[in-house]
């Protein structure tokens, strides 16, 4: 059992829905320990960095233009497995398609206005974090629950 680090962003429909906090409060519900927490405005430059994968897609500018439509929460997770642990929580990319008990199927109905961000395998956690966080932004501390979560 793999301890992971995640990147998460609540997305800018999901902080002007004032979603921000129960969405934060579904990952610590989980169990997940949250190392990281900071909101922002993304630019376009940082969003083309984020999505270098996605840049060519001709869905890209709708992307970008949401992305930076407006602020985002952006955490870093740590858990077992947390990297598909917060994937399953998501649900699938189109909200239309997402399962009930997942944040996009209870919260969405937009393929494009999908509340959430998490990152799709370690390889993606391992760039993206530091996207987002220095170093010296994250913490490590002692957690209270010990074995009781995991
Ligand atoms: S892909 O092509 O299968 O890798 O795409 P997918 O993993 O489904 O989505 C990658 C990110 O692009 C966003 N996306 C879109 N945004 C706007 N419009 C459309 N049509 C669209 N399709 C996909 C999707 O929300 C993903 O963003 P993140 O932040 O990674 O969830």
């Amino acid at each position: 059992m793999a301890l992971e680090q995640t990147l998460i962003l609540i997305k800018p429909d999901a902080v002007q829905r004032r979603l921000a906090g129960t969405l934060l409060s579904r990952f610590e519900n989980k169990g997940l320990k949250i190392v990281g927490l900071k909101m922002l405005q993304v630019t376009k430059e940082l969003a083309a960095e984020h999505y270098a994968e996605h840049v060519e897609k001709p869905f890209y500018p709708l992307l970008e233009e949401f992305i930076t439509a407006g602020p985002v929460v952006a955490l870093v997770a740590e858990g077992p497995e947390a990297i598909s642990v917060v994937r399953s929580m998501m649900g699938s990319t189109n909200g239309r398609e997402s399962a009930p008990g997942t944040i996009r199927g209870d919260y969405g109905v937009s393929r494009q206005m999908n509340l959430v961000h998490g990152s799709d395998g370690p390889e993606a956690a391992a760039r993206e974090i530091p996207i987002y966080f220095k170093p010296e932004e994250l913490v490590s501390y002692e957690s209270s629950l010990g074995d009781w979560v995991c």
